[in-house]
Parts: structure tokens; sequence; C-alpha cells
């Protein structure tokens, strides 16, 4: 780890699969919106990069409410996946995000391969896009997200049609709902991705005893928030020793000293979610924080610290 003297200010800044960022602090998909939401908390020309809600071919309405359940330290969501669809995102979304100085990665979701390489083929043209990040792990929505990422062989096809579908750098987001997460993550590798998003939310339920029904109209929903960070971080630690492909690490993620966890475990960005609900501000103080715990360690440089947490 390189040191530094005191006071002076760290450098944040990465190359991820490619991707300039000047720090490694990314938004979560679908807890930041298309970032216009947040604009006016957080000048995103601050933010390493966007990513934004994930994006499907055609329009989609998303699950009947409830869809979100405060649980303790985290939250379950069953959104469904609600967007408005690959055409009014380029027409309306990337054109106000574009006017920013921080990377664009979309998030794309497809309910079967052909909608995957549909979105895919469209983004790939567009200016604006410096990333495309592949949801194989929607634990929400019954065809599509939870197939391709739950089994090897329909998630090797489908990144591997992917990569064929577009130069752009391709991030594949694996599921932590599976017993091993290496085994995604080299599926990844092989049919050619270029860098690899973890965790999407744990599959949980919650139930009102009074009346006996789920909390969540779609009964089962995704766990997401600080209650899931020791598990993303052992995913990434774990992921990190098999696979040579950089990392995204998220899941629970508050705090400069959270972010800093993932990048010792292999991360070498990292993306902030639930956090963005209960501080919009939230990016931000991830950032301040990780320059503050690094100024005080004597840390110059964010990319020395990239897995190198020391197990004996
Ligand atoms: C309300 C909500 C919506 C989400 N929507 C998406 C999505 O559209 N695509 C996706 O890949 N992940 C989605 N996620 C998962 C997050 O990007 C992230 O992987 C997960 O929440 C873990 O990070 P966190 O604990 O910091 O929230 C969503 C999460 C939440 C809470």
């Amino acid at each position: 780890m390189s040191k530094m003297k005191i006071n002076s200010k760290p450098d944040l800044s990465v190359d991820f699969a490619g991707i300039k960022l000047k720090n490694p602090v990314l938004t979560a998909s679908g807890t930041f919106g298309y970032g216009e939401e947040f604009a006016e908390f957080v000048d995103l020309n601050k933010l390493g990069g966007v990513i934004v809600k994930g994006i499907s071919l055609k329009p989609i309405k998303g699950n009947p409410p409830p869809r979100i359940w405060e649980t303790p330290s985290g939250m379950l969501n069953a959104i469904g996946l609600e967007n408005p669809g690959v055409d009014v995102f380029l027409g309306e979304k990337l054109p106000y995000l574009r006017k920013f100085d921080t990377a664009v990665i979309v998030n794309v979701f497809g309910y079967s391969l052909e909608d995957y390489v549909g979105v895919v083929e469209r983004l790939g043209s567009a200016p604006g896009v410096a990333g495309l990040e592949v949801n194989i792990s929607c634990p929400n929505v019954k065809q599509g997200g939870i197939v391709f990422g739950t089994n090897l062989k329909a998630a090797f096809e489908l990144l591997s049609a992917l990569r064929k579908a577009t130069k752009l750098p391709l991030i594949a987001k694996l599921s932590p709902n599976v017993t091993d997460i290496t085994e995604f993550a080299k599926a990844a590798r092989d049919a050619g991705c270029d860098g690899l998003s973890l965790i999407n939310t744990l599959l949980g339920m919650a139930i009102d005893v009074r009346c006996g029904r789920p909390r969540l109209a779609n009964c089962t929903g995704g766990l997401s928030g600080p209650a899931i960070r020791p598990v993303a971080v052992r995913m990434v630690w774990q992921t990190a020793q098999a696979v040579p492909l950089p990392i995204i690490g998220m899941g629970g993620i508050v705090t400069g000293e959270d972010a800093l966890e993932f990048i010792l475990a292999g991360a070498s960005a990292v993306a902030v979610g639930t956090a963005n609900f209960v501080n919009p501000r939230a990016t931000l103080d991830v950032i301040a924080g990780m320059e503050q715990v690094m100024r005080e360690q004597g840390m110059s440089d964010v990319k020395s610290l990239i897995g190198r947490v020391s197990v004996r």
C-alpha cells in the first residue's frame, strides 16, 4: 500500500475495464433513477459514475404494490424492473445524463435472450454510454433474471450472445442466490465479459402475522442494505480470488469505510444503493469518507488498496 504525508489528497481515480473513473463510487442500479431524480441533492459531476435503473427493450409496468418493506438494517423490494423502455431512455434520459462529467453505465434486462440482445444492440451505438451492466440476477421477475442468473449454461449462452452484440465494456451483474458465485463469475469470464458486479439482492420474505399475508404483493422480494454487507464482502473476496476480472462491489455500503472494505476484498469500484433512500447524498458522503480514512491512514492511492486484505 502506498503511503503519503497526512493531509495531502488521496488519488481515488481508477480504471474499470477500460472505463476511466475519477473515483470508484458509482450508484447501484435501481436506487438512483436515471440521475436526474437525485440531481438536486448530488452534483453528478462528483461521482465516479451513474449506473442507471435497469432498461428493457419495451416498457415494463413492474409488480403491484406493496413493493417495499423495511427490515432490520435493510429493506425488501419487489419493484419488478419497472422502466420506460430503451427508446424513452435514449430519447429522454441519456441526453440529460450525457451533460455531466461522469461515466454512464447502463443496466440492461430482458425476459428472453432476444430481448437482451435487442436492448444491447440499441445501446451500443448511442454516444455517451461508457459500459453495459447486464442484470442476470433480478429475483423479482418470474422469467429472465432469475433463470439466467442461477443456471450456468443459460448465463454463459446469454453473455456470449451479448458479447457478440456489442463492443462496449460488458459487466455481468451476478446473483448471490446461488451456491457458488465464483462459478458464475467464471462463466462470465469465459463468455468474454470485461467486468463483474456483485451482489444483487438476496431473496427474502416477510409476513404480517396479524393478517397472515406476505408483506409484499409479490410474496418474495430482494433484501438489500447494511444487513447484507458481510455476505457481499465475502462474495467479492471469493470472486476476486477465483477470476481476474475487475469487480464493482456493492451491498449495504453507507460509509467510506464500508466502501474501503469492498476495495480491500478485491473490488476495483463500488456502488451505493439502498443508502440513497435514507440519505440522498450518501454517494458524496462515501467519497468524502474514503478520502478521510485514507488520509488518516496515510494511503495515497486507492488503486494500491484493491484486493489488499491481508489473510494469514
Ligand atoms: C429498490 C431497488 C431497485 C433495484 N433495481 C435494480 C435494477 O433495476 N437492476 C439491478 O441490476 N439491480 C437492482 N437493484 C439491486 C441494487 O442495484 C444492488 O445490487 C443491491 O440493492 C445491493 O446494494 P445495496 O445494499 O447498497 O442496495 C435494486 C435494488 C433496490 C433496493
